[in-house]
């Protein structure tokens, strides 16, 4: 053990025994979409907290790859501007040795003779910096880019696809696809080019540490399987509430999205899948992606007059959240003045397999909900016979496991106690346990684990297509009823609320209740 790794440990003993770094082979990164949002807030942050971790190798650059005019110093100042942190005193002794290491590339995504820049200049980054030929391309662009970019990649000789040297790997941002159709031919257009190993379809929430969890929680421990199917759950429960709205100029993006693409084709799915998915046999890509996988296949295929019974679709009016007053969506910018966007979707859903046949999966997910929460509930059957006083108003003495993805990450479970005294009253009382105070730290951010499981070839945690495919079956029949003339427009609810009351219908006939977060 290194000193520092002792160092922790004696300080915070459970984290004794966690996984030493695992390091990559050297490798070139390009960024398409270098001078946009995502590479600023979020891939280049990882990037330089995985180098200041001892994860990357130092041979390894980053190359970022967009239309804006600018040099190599331009764009290494404007990722400085978002890095930079004042409390940091060793920030600029970091930077100057982290710097020399980026480069930038100015082209459009359809010219071939950018691709043939980038590869001269990927030659050179071989020679310079022992990148050896090892090549990660990460598509943070719009969706309409994702096959133009694979194909030239493809053409420029950028890829090697049936060589068994070097590695070549691309991760692709989300969306995939805008429906099934879609997302069927974009599947067709990238696998003309890369074999499915090469294919990283990223879905980020699969990177958060509270989500990993899941697994952990379930299949670390012996006391939750046994009682992990329809014969002791009640119903499970998935939330992610957001406060926000169309900020930072989402709304022309947004509008053609809505909720039910935006969050709950992929983020809310995968987590109903780690929450419902068989154990695997091991802890290899296939094996767990094989059972996601079958999760996602057994959501049943809804006829219209059935998303009407189980999907609630709401659009955010004017309202207040965190004390200011916020427009409603049809007021932002880059909305159309009549959309029907959702900007609120409530579900139910039963899966079609032995485990879960009748459990019902309540999901839920808005923009301008009162505050930002993702949680799982699993609500435990009552016991079968009332023997003590239950206070009502605590689901009737049903337990309930609370896993809190974020913020607040953790876990608790709530459970009856006698309340002192000579009656035999219960009341609810809960065991809780925190990451920040059992692990000492927060829990690292989604894209530093995902950047680094594609440097290292590991694809668990991102999305085969089997899965993706499947997911857009369960999604497509309900845009699809949507999208109908005669469809009526979404429900209103005011900014700063839990989105439209008729998502409580969805639970009418069961014992279970939105939680209140
Ligand atoms: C993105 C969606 O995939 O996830 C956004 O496009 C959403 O609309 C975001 O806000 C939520 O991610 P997180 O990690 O903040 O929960």
């Amino acid at each position: 053990m290194s000193e520092t790794t002792a160092a922790v440990a004696e300080a915070n003993p459970l984290r004794q025994g966690l996984p030493r770094t695992r390091v990559p082979e050297p490798c070139a990164i390009v960024l398409f979409g270098a001078t946009g949002d995502l590479t600023h807030r979020k891939l280049v942050p990882a990037l330089y907290h995985l180098d200041q971790g001892g994860h990357l190798p130092s041979e390894c650059a980053i190359v970022g790859f967009a239309r804006r005019d600018w040099s190599d110093d331009q764009f290494r100042d404007e990722l400085k501007k978002s890095l930079a942190n004042p409390k940091d005193a060793g920030f600029e002794a970091a930077w100057a040795d982290f710097a020399p290491r980026i480069f930038y590339d100015a082209s459009t995504f359809d010219d071939p003779e950018g691709y043939a820049k980038l590869k001269a200049q990927l030659d050179k980054i071989d020679a310079t910096h022992g990148t050896r030929g090892n090549r990660l391309y990460y598509l943070a662009v719009s969706p309409e880019y994702f096959a133009v970019i694979v194909e030239h990649l493809g053409k420029a000789g950028l890829i090697d696809r049936d060589g068994e040297g070097p590695w070549t790997r691309v991760v692709i941002e989300k969306p995939f696809g805008h429906d099934l159709a879609s997302a069927r031919d974009l599947n067709r257009d990238v696998s003309r080019v890369l074999r499915e190993d090469q294919v990283y379809r990223i879905d980020h929430y699969l990177g958060k540490e509270t989500v990993q969890n899941i697994l952990a929680l379930r299949f670390g421990n012996s006391m939750f399987e046994p009682l992990w199917d329809r014969r002791y759950v009640e119903s499970v429960q998935i939330t992610a509430a957001e406060e926000l709205g169309m900020a930072g100029g989402r709304g022309g993006y947004y509008d053609k999205s809505g909720a039910l693409r935006d969050m709950i084709q992929n983020h809310l799915l995968q987590l109903l899948c780690l929450v419902a998915m068989e154990p695997p046999v091991d802890l290899g890509a296939d094996s767990v992606r094989n059972e996601r996988a079958k999760v996602l296949q057994s959501l049943p295929t809804w006829k219209p007059e059935e998303v009407a019974r189980h999907v609630v679709r709401g659009q955010y009016t004017a309202g207040s959240t965190g004390g200011n007053d916020v427009p409603g969506y049809l007021g932002e910018k880059g909305v159309a003045a009549d959309s029907t966007t959702d900007t609120y979707v409530a579900l139910r859903v039963t899966l079609n397999n032995w485990r879960w046949a009748g459990v019902p999966f309540f999901l839920r997910t808005g923009k301008r909900l009162p505050k930002r929460a993702t949680e799982i509930v699993i609500q435990f059957r009552k016991p079968p016979t009332a023997l003590f006083d239950i206070d009502p108003d605590e689901h009737g003495g049903a337990n309930l496991l609370v896993l809190r993805i974020q913020p607040n990450e953790g876990a608790s479970l709530a459970f009856q106690a006698k309340i002192p005294g000579s009656r035999r009253r219960l009341q609810e009382v809960r065991m809780d346990f925190r990451y920040g105070t059992a692990f000492a730290s927060p829990p690292p951010e989604a894209y530093e684990r995902l950047l680094l499981d594609v440097m290292l070839g590991d694809p668990s945690l991102y999305t085969r297509t089997d899965a993706v495919e499947a997911a857009w079956k369960f999604v497509n029949p309900i845009l699809e009823a949507w999208a109908d003339p005669g469809a009526p427009r979404p429900l209103d609810y005011p900014a700063g609320t839990w989105g439209p009351d008729e998502a409580d219908q969805l639970m009418e006939g069961t014992e279970t209740e939105w939680r209140r977060l």
